[in-house]
């Protein structure tokens, strides 16, 4: 580890992974336990009369935004209400009632939504510059500075447009200075849009099953290892050994995939590591949700394992638009060096609007503030606190549902619709496993419905994210919510 300040951590007591997977384990081993039908057709007659207002917008939009909304979290069912103010804890919808709002925009609102000394900050920056120019801005050093002295495995940083362009950038960068082509990531795991990562999304050994439009060539070189699993990796680099075409990176979501819901044992990432070391492999954090709200030195701080590069999102642009990065270390991140001077060949990467001073200055203030105001602390201390009360409130009422968090990452799993296990060698048995996925994923959209009519926005039903404005009131009276809720579920 690197004598780089690693700061604060939102995790106060790392969570007991082999008890959680029991737990889902049970959970999915029997029969779902949705709201009573009664209650539940209460509340989505409740909610057709409550967000009546938002309806008629959200019919409008269907005539020309496919799906009614662009953002893929904001598919709510019945219908995605229309918010028309952020503000700390809470969101405000078109009629003026106000929500607690625990999709923080899907993440990056560590400080809470619409912080308002960074909010300062941008109006007087949008007076001066405006929000693009394509030349040099110096908030673009600031925030680059700040992250190569936060990141124990950045030396170097590169803003870019998203997730998805940085998760692209980190395999091309990968596979240039490996002279390889193979690059695996865990099953289940989510890297972005991009042709050659929409490989085993969400639940692992699925390969290829929702690339649809996208040619089998382009995952001709995408390989997944179970999460978790350390053997399951090991046989992977292994093979690619034996076949002389070797591996040239090795991509994880360091708290496990999709955000930790399926979360990995502490020691994970360091044996990860030393297998990448092993087989000659690059190791690739991908921090899009984990830099900045784990702690200010990223996942890789908090597990003390240095990646060789490192995937930034969300956070870095502090909610703001153009939210992308890469870093790493310098021999590898002058790949991609703009200009034609390196000596080295180049990987491509570019972006009308990366870096633009706007999404550049508000990464660097909302950072700044983070660390300042011991943010990622905060916000643990209010996820730990949200994740007591809701194991307090399943046990409370003999339900099998599973509540556990990575800090300010909180779980509720109700339905366990990610962890239904998919098996593609025994194919026969698939139809069968996809008809009960489809049930527990509606049950998923109804508790999310239910959820909202209490006033408590989720990120689909099953994720909350907490900020550093969830003080313990805003906390209890969420947990009033969902125990109104929870009671309901037969
Ligand atoms: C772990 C991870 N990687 C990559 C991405 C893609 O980032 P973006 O949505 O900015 O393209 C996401 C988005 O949720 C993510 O959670």
């Amino acid at each position: 580890m690197n004598t780089k300040t690693s700061g604060g951590f939102s995790i106060t007591n790392y969570h007991n992974v082999s008890e959680i997977y029991r737990q889902l384990d049970t959970l999915v081993n029997q029969a779902p336990h949705p709201i009573r039908r009664k209650d539940m057709e209460a509340y989505l007659e409740g909610f057709q009369k409550k967000y009546a207002s938002s309806k008629p917008v959200i019919e409008q939009a269907m005539e020309f935004i496919p799906g009614g909304v662009q953002h893929n979290l904001a598919f709510n069912y019945p219908f995605p209400i229309v918010f028309d103010r952020a503000e700390g804890a809470y969101l405000y919808d078109k009629d003026g009632k106000r929500h607690i709002d625990f999709l923080q925009a899907g993440g990056p609102t560590v400080l809470g939504s619409n912080y308002p000394a960074v909010k300062e900050k941008m109006l007087k920056l949008i007076k001066n510059t405006g929000p693009s120019t394509g030349l040099f801005h110096e908030y673009e050093l600031k925030i680059a500075q700040f992250i190569c002295e936060h990141l124990p495995g950045v030396d170097m940083f590169r803003m870019l447009g998203s997730g998805t362009e940085a998760c692209m950038a980190a395999i091309r960068v990968a596979r240039l200075a490996t002279g390889k082509k193979n690059i695996i990531k865990m099953g289940g795991g989510y890297h972005g849009w991009s042709d050659s990562l929409v490989y085993a999304l969400r639940i692992p050994g699925t390969a290829g099953f929702d690339a649809h439009g996208i040619p089998r060539a382009s995952r001709k070189y995408t390989q997944e290892a179970f999460p978790n699993d350390i053997k399951s990796l090991e046989r992977r680099l292994r093979k690619n050994k034996l076949s002389g075409r070797g591996t040239a990176a090795v991509i994880v979501e360091p708290m496990g995939t999709e955000s930790g819901t399926r979360p990995v044992d502490y020691e994970h990432n360091q044996q990860i590591r030393q297998l990448c070391d092993r087989y000659g492999a690059l190791l690739i954090f991908d921090e899009v949700v984990t830099a900045f709200r784990v702690g200010i030195s990223g996942a890789q701080g908090y597990f003390g394992v240095k990646p060789d590069l490192t995937v930034f999102g969300k956070v870095v642009a502090g909610g703001y638009p153009a939210a992308g990065g890469l870093g790493g270390s310098r021999d590898l991140m002058e790949y991609l060096a703009a200009g034609l001077q390196t000596g080295k060949k180049r990987a491509m990467v570019g972006g009308t609007l990366a870096a633009n001073p706007l999404s550049s200055a508000a990464g660097y203030y909302t950072l700044k503030e983070i660390k300042e105001q011991q943010a990622c602390e905060k916000a643990g201390a209010a996820g730990d606190r949200l994740t007591l009360g809701l194991q307090q409130i399943i046990k409370d009422l003999d339900l099998p549902f599973v509540a556990y968090n990575q800090g300010s990452i909180c779980h509720l799993e109700t339905t366990g619709t990610m962890f239904m296990p998919i098996n593609m060698k025994k194919f026969w048995t698939i139809p069968k496993t996809l008809k009960e996925i489809k049930i527990r994923k509606h049950m998923m959209e109804e508790m999310g419905a239910a959820y909202m009519m209490e006033g408590i926005v989720t990120l689909a039903g099953s994720r909350m994210y907490t900020s550093m404005a969830d003080t313990d009131e805003v906390i209890d009276e969420a947990l009033s919510g969902f125990e109104r809720v929870l009671s309901k579920c037969k």
